[in-house]
């Protein structure tokens, strides 16, 4: 297999932080390069100076065996490096067709053409499968489509090397196992695949290679064959990890939280009751309602009909605030967008979400909201566990611990949680648990929505599966499998 990209002795440093230290790494033909570490390990800033984001302080790029100069987005599409970002890039007000050709329009003396832009689409979504809506508004789309949205524009560029950031956490299962799919038809074509994923399992699906990187620096880069999974974590953390999920002893108390006959959208008559103490799975496929039903319960979503009931007693959600008033809170699926003040720091946006706590008569207790901010640096294991970071330029999966923090410290009684360790590191998902497993301990309520169903079992005392807006099936601890839950979700 020839060479296709090598990057020699790259570094790379923000302010504070040295996120690259001489770096080598190398792509051939149709080989997929699985790129793996820890969140904030550098992964995404390499993939940035492949794809002409940022610039490298120093080292060298060669394509195709030939010194090149990447100073921009264009150089490196140019060249055929094609990149789907880890954060969701789409333009809400424009539509799909608009956006997938936002960078490289067809046109002819100044006119657009977008007949030939339209078949182009038609023949790219034929070839692989993916379909979309070419004339819908994108902001109309689910996270999962806006990211397959992202991954066209991608193929339409008949890429060299294609760059894959974390593809798979916003997308389902089914979702997920086409774009394989077509990962390994790009291969077999001879292209250059960069893979990047927080779920090993992918790897061991995917990989020819791996190479593991820790704090900037590559550890090691090896053929897949040569590595066990054990090896790999080793290689990110440093050290062993030994148990994934904590031993929980459930002992759930009383229901706090009944909804009857809930329908709303695509929901059609949904039940269920949640105990305090107890995490409450939620499983289901792509459209099974289950975003749905988070945002009726925290009030972003006005029912069309049926009742909530706290502790036994009727209440009226219209608006997050009343949730948040009624001790629910929600961590959103699109963490970045929903859930961040991206300019503002790490300690503003922990606080912003817990202002009750820390004033006193309208007065910010400062030593109070340092104290809070501190621990949840600590608790989450926020890296760099600056409280002034701005939370733009932390890393994809630490963005995600600060959103989780933030409703975490608050004195909710009840937590819903929608895909909470997309995106995260094997470590971090651990401690993840470990803090979930800690607050049902503490008596609060988990709602745990998830399409990682080995997540699911794992953690949960009980699961409803949704079903096209109906509960097809609940689960009993002592009914769990797999094989159920994938029964339910789909039969
Ligand atoms: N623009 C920036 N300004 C300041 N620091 C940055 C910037 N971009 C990245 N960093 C820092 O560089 C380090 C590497 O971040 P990077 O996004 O490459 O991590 P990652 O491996 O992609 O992590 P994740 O798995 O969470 O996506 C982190 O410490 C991050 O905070
Ligand atoms: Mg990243």
């Amino acid at each position: 297999m020839s060479e296709m990209l090598r990057l020699e002795e790259i570094s790379k440093s923000f302010p504070g932080v040295r996120a690259l230290k001489n770096v080598n790494f190398s792509l051939k033909r149709g080989e997929i390069h699985a790129l793996v570490g820890e969140n904030g390990a550098g992964k995404s800033t390499l993939v940035k100076i492949i794809s002409g984001v940022y610039k490298a302080d120093s080292g060298r790029i060669f394509f195709e065996n030939k010194k090149v100069k990447i100073d921009n987005a264009n150089d490196a599409v140019f060249l055929g490096i094609s990149t789907v970002h880890q954060s969701l890039v789409v333009f809400p007000d424009l539509t799909v067709l608009e956006n997938l050709f936002i960078d490289n329009y067809s046109s002819s003396k100044g006119l657009i053409k977008w007949k030939v832009m339209r078949e182009k689409a038609v023949h790219v979504m034929n070839e692989f499968g993916i379909h979309l809506s070419l004339d819908q508004e994108a902001r109309t789309l689910s996270a999962p489509a806006q990211k397959l949205l992202q991954i066209l524009r991608a193929l339409l560029k008949k890429a060299k090397v294609l760059i894959l950031d974390e593809p798979t956490a916003a997308l389902t299962v089914d979702e997920t196992e086409l774009l394989f799919k077509n990962v390994k038809k790009l291969k077999n074509r001879g292209i250059g695949v960069i893979y990047i994923s927080h779920l090993l399992e992918e790897i061991f699906q995917l990989a020819d290679k791996v190479t593991v990187l820790r704090n900037g620096e590559v550890v090691t880069s090896q053929p897949l064959s040569e590595l066990t999974l054990a090896d790999i974590v080793k290689n990110m953390i440093g050290k062993e990890l030994r148990s994934y999920y904590p031993k929980r002893e459930s002992k759930p108390g009383p229901v706090i939280l009944t909804v009857r006959n809930l329908r709303k959208g695509i929901l059609k008559n949904i039940s269920l009751k949640l105990r305090k103490g107890e995490i409450l799975g939620i499983a289901g496929i792509l459209g099974a309602g289950r975003t749905t039903l988070a945002k009726v319960l925290f009030g972003i979503l006005k029912p069309d009909k049926g009742t909530i009931l706290l502790n036994g007693k009727e209440i009226k959600i219209k608006t997050p605030l009343d949730a948040i008033d009624n001790g629910i809170v929600y961590v959103p699926e699109d963490k970045q967008r929903q859930g961040l003040i991206l300019r503002e720091s790490v300690r503003f946006n922990i606080s912003i979400a817990n202002l009750k706590t820390i004033t006193k008569h309208g007065i910010l207790d400062l030593s109070k909201e340092n104290f809070m901010v501190n621990k949840a640096i600590h608790d989450f294991e926020i890296d760099p566990p600056f409280p002034g970071f701005q939370v733009l330029h932390l890393s994809g999966g630490n963005q995600q611990k600060v959103v989780i923090a933030k409703w975490s410290v608050r004195n909710a009684s009840i937590i819903i949680m929608d895909e909470p360790t997309q995106g995260i590191d094997v470590g971090s998902k651990s401690q993840m648990y470990n803090l979930m497993s800690m607050f049902a301990k503490d008596g609060k309520a988990i709602i745990l929505i998830s399409s990682d169903f080995n997540e699911l079992i794992n953690m949960c005392d009980r699961i409803i599966v949704l079903r096209k807006g109906m509960v097809s099936g609940e689960l009993d601890k002592s009914e769990f499998s797999i094989d159920k839950v994938i029964y339910l979700s789909t039969k």
